[in-house]
């Protein structure tokens, strides 16, 4: 069985997307989407389980449809995000922010009218809980709370932690006293207990804050009913990379969470936020070679899309696999399965913006990092995998003035639909004013 990596990529259909709606162009997977949302929706669970999408991942609408109809509410770390997922048709009651924004003005405004039709707010700061408590308490609204655990490890990099000394996210658990203090001399409740240690970390770590935050839920907050481990589910894009079991997550939580009710006498409903595990592995992008230079040092490809479509690596010397597929749809190499064919020589492949760090694949220093290929033509496409999630939604486009590209959903039964156009000239420069000094 195969344990890690994208989706199975069907060759054939590469130069048929391309051709019908260019290159560059991301594609994502219906099958897989929802495939993921059930292996989420069967956590082993003890009294209850409810998981939100993560919809920083990808927030396009028709991946929140996919997603939302199979079932998962969503998480929201902006008020547009709330906002964009209403416009999709998503109800604010199942949505909860969990923000670094404080809202003031018309935003505040927004808010509010967001909380009351159930927006679930998720306190992350000592500011936010005192702007939020008058009118929580006016309308009656219990809160979440997230805390930051004050421990590190949970991300996969440093820029992935979220417990750390060096990460801002949530209310310390330092401070929760305090906060829980001033929540009970206004009769507040916090009914929700939220963590996010980070993304992509080591699972033993999951489990980690699983033993923690059960802990503090039964020091500090008697009130609390449902209790959140946040996202960070690990998945493998690359051969090596260990994908996290959420079955046994799940029974490992399951088992603490009914322990703690041996203790307490507490039944609590156990919730989960992932992104990267629903969409990660969904998602492809699809590139064509528009330039060869063999030097002295390194053999270059370059392709007509790389770090404003896809920062991670970049960003966080993260490992996309990568195939290669000639112009007819014949796969020459593919490191999607983890079984390259003979005759790989090393390719840097590199974008066509004005960046030396414009590559699929770079060290931590920021050196490009060859890949192992089969030599292909100019015309022939290379294929990123494992980038359904923070990719899209977090790439610096329109860097180089290069327009974001189309995006095609493969549906369940086959079929591939367009489901956002490419950007149209127009778009770049549509919010600048001709203004005459
Ligand atoms: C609060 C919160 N929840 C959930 C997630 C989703 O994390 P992942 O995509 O690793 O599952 C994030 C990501 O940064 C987050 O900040």
């Amino acid at each position: 069985m195969k344990t890690f990596g994208p989706t199975k990529l069907d060759a054939t259909i590469i130069p048929k997307i391309a051709r019908q709606w260019g290159t560059p162009v991301y594609l994502h997977d219906q099958a897989y989407i929802e495939n993921s949302c059930e292996q989420l929706l069967n956590m082993p669970n003890a009294y209850g389980l409810h998981v939100r999408y993560a919809m920083k991942a990808n927030s396009d609408r028709t991946v929140l449809r996919v997603v939302t109809n199979k079932g998962l509410d969503l998480d929201c770390s902006s008020l547009e995000e709330a906002a964009r997922a209403f416009a999709a048709g998503i109800p604010y009651s199942r949505m909860m922010l969990t923000t670094q924004e404080v809202a003031s003005g018309e935003e505040r405004a927004e808010l509010e009218e967001m909380i009351k039709a159930g927006l679930k707010y998720n306190v992350c700061s000592m500011t936010q809980f005192q702007l939020i408590a008058d009118f929580a308490k006016k309308n009656n609204i219990d809160l979440s709370i997230r805390v930051h655990p004050g421990a590190a490890g949970g991300g996969e990099s440093q820029t992935r932690d979220t417990g750390s000394e060096y990460s801002c996210f949530g209310v310390h658990l330092n401070d929760v006293p305090t906060v829980k203090a001033l929540a009970d001399q206004q009769g507040l409740r916090f009914t929700q207990v939220h963590v996010h240690i980070g993304s992509g970390g080591d699972p033993e770590k999951w489990r980690e804050n699983i033993d923690r935050e059960l802990g503090f839920v039964r020091t500090y907050f008697p009130d609390a009913t449902t209790v959140s481990f946040g996202g960070g589910l690990k998945v493998a894009r690359m051969a090596g990379e260990k994908q996290a079991d959420i079955a046994s997550l799940g029974t490992y939580a399951k088992q603490r969470i009914q322990e703690f009710k041996e203790a307490t006498g507490r039944e609590l409903q156990m919730e989960i936020e992932p992104g990267t595990f629903v969409v990660a592995n969904s998602g492809h992008i699809i590139t064509r070679i528009i330039d060869k230079k063999l030097t002295n040092e390194m053999n270059f490809l370059i392709v007509d899309g790389g770090m404003e479509l896809l920062t991670r690596p970049l960003l966080y010397g993260s490992e996309h696999p990568i195939a290669i597929v000639r112009q007819d749809g014949t796969l020459l190499s593919s490191e999607y399965d983890g079984t390259p064919a003979a005759g790989l020589k090393s390719f840097g492949i590199v974008g066509r913006c004005c960046e030396s760090g414009d590559s699929v694949r770079l060290d931590g220093d920021g050196n490009i990092v060859p890949v192992q290929i089969v030599e292909p033509e100019i015309g022939d496409y290379v294929v990123i995998g494992g980038t359904g999630a923070y990719s899209e939604s977090m790439s610096p486009e329109n860097y180089n003035s290069h327009r974001k590209p189309p995006a095609v959903m493969k549906t369940r039964s086959g079929e591939l639909v367009l489901i956002r156009k490419k950007q149209v000239r127009e778009q770049l420069v549509q919010n600048e004013l001709d203004v005459k000094l």
